[in-house]
């Protein structure tokens, strides 16, 4: 146990933690192309905050979430998405009062208690984006466009987009009792947890895990043929754009979200190849969830991304990301005297802005020069009692082997010099 990570989680670190650095990096240049600006929220929130905006009905809610007393005797959960959180924040900082729509981003750990497999850990990353305050459906494109353009960049390929409308309570509401009558003719075949959400929310049960219960869903009304007129209008807003935009998607029906809150337009992107859990993005509207979490009549809309499902997508189609950081200069010496003029110079060298290295566990030169090549560093010098002295030395590209005589005191002015040629 002492030296076991906990059942689903992961240490991120060195080369796939510059990989992270990269994929974030994209994403930061993504939203301020497009104006959203970065909002964080505390990784944990009152328990009802994701009973009320998540739904309890939903599996989130029912099955996975990491929930505790405090020692203050309150109920707290770990955050097992983004979205109750933004919107909470939204109406407690009255950012309805900015001028709308009000677009934020957000990079976050979440924590759900699912049954680990590849692409599902029960603490996870998403890169998820919520706008408050428009109900048209250039935003839905928008924020599409976004995914599309983000994927793009990073040479994610073979991904689907799959979207879908929902409808708004008005249409749903006839759209429920079609699906209920549909279900109670199949209740005895329905798994227990259905059953109990057979009248609560009988939505839910369309997107149930359970295999029978998922082959039933196959045959159930589909709820994109019961919206009403304005749902349909504003879909076709959606789709229009999407057109114009040329980003390709396919109107699949089956897509009806796990969480709640949504309306009218929900969408996934999702990979080949990964297996079981390929959807690496999922969003959509929400233009109830503000009222319900005790907010101003606010439309919304969002997704999130899972950063561990993009990274898993990326490498089955085997993207090749140099990610690995090396050294500009190795600075080897011989000797005391050379050891502390290394130590000076590659403090110079780091605060000019290059990546440089010395020894640190006492190697003999050859080691340190063994050393610097695997590392990959670009350039290295030797140092000992006479260049100490003399106050100069040969700057070696290890690449080529070619050797050019550098002054110390000029060292990073030279390595300047060598950078500016070979751009
Ligand atoms: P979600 O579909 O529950 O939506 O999660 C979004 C994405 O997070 C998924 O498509 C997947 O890539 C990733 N994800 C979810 N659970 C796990 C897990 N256990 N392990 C690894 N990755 C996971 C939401 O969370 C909504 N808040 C999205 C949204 C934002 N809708 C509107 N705004």
């Amino acid at each position: 146990m002492l030296t076991k990570a906990p059942r689903g989680t992961n240490d991120i670190f060195y080369p796939k933690s510059n990989l992270w650095q990269y994929l974030e990096t994209k994403m930061r240049s993504v939203c301020s192309r497009f104006g959203y600006s970065e909002i964080m929220t505390p990784t944990f929130e009152h328990t009802e905050l994701f009973l009320r905006g998540v739904g309890d009905t939903t599996d989130v809610v029912e099955k996975q979430m990491y929930t505790f007393t405090d020692k203050g005797d309150r109920s707290i959960t770990l955050r097992p998405e983004g979205t109750a959180s933004v919107a909470r924040a939204f109406i407690e900082r009255n950012m309805y009062a900015n001028p709308l729509p009000v677009k934020q981003f957000y990079i976050i750990p979440c924590f759900r208690y699912e049954k680990p497999q590849a692409g599902r850990l029960r603490e996870f990353h998403q890169f998820g984006v919520e706008v408050f305050g428009s109900q048209n459906p250039t935003i839905d494109a928008e924020i599409i466009s976004l995914v599309h353009m983000l994927l793009s960049e990073i040479g994610l390929k073979s991904v689907t987009l799959n979207i879908n409308s929902i409808g708004c309570p008005t249409c749903r509401k006839a759209y429920n009792e079609k699906l209920i009558a549909y279900f109670k003719e199949h209740y005895d075949t329905l798994c227990d947890t259905c059953k109990s959400r057979l009248e609560r929310n009988p939505l839910r049960i369309l997107d149930c895990k359970s295999p029978i219960c998922g082959e039933l869903a196959k045959d159930a009304p589909k709820l994109i043929d019961h919206i009403c007129e304005e749902c349909s209008t504003h879909f076709e807003g959606v789709k229009t754009r999407l057109d114009a935009l040329n980003i390709p998607y396919v109107i699949n029906p089956d897509i009806v979200r796990g969480l709640d809150y949504y309306t009218k337009t929900v969408f996934e992107f999702v990979a080949e190849d990964i297996g079981a859990q390929s959807t690496v993005c999922g969003g959509g509207r929400y233009d109830g969830l503000v009222q319900e979490l005790g907010g101003p009549e606010t439309p919304g809309i969002g997704f999130a991304m899972g950063i561990e499902r993009l990274i898993l997508t990326l490498e089955s189609q085997g993207a090749n990301f140099d990610v690995e950081t090396k050294p500009d200069i190795y600075i080897s010496s011989i000797g005391d005297a050379a050891d502390v003029e290394a130590e000076k110079l590659v403090y110079i060298l780091r605060g000019a802005g290059f990546y440089a290295e010395k020894d640190r566990v006492g190697r003999s030169l050859k080691a340190q020069m063994k050393y610097a090549d695997k590392i990959g560093a670009a350039y290295t010098i030797v140092l000992g009692d006479d260049e100490v002295t003399s106050r100069s030395a040969e700057l070696k590209n290890m690449q080529t082997g070619e050797k050019t005589g550098v002054q110390l005191d000029a060292l990073a002015d030279a390595l300047k010099e060598i950078n500016r040629g070979e751009e």
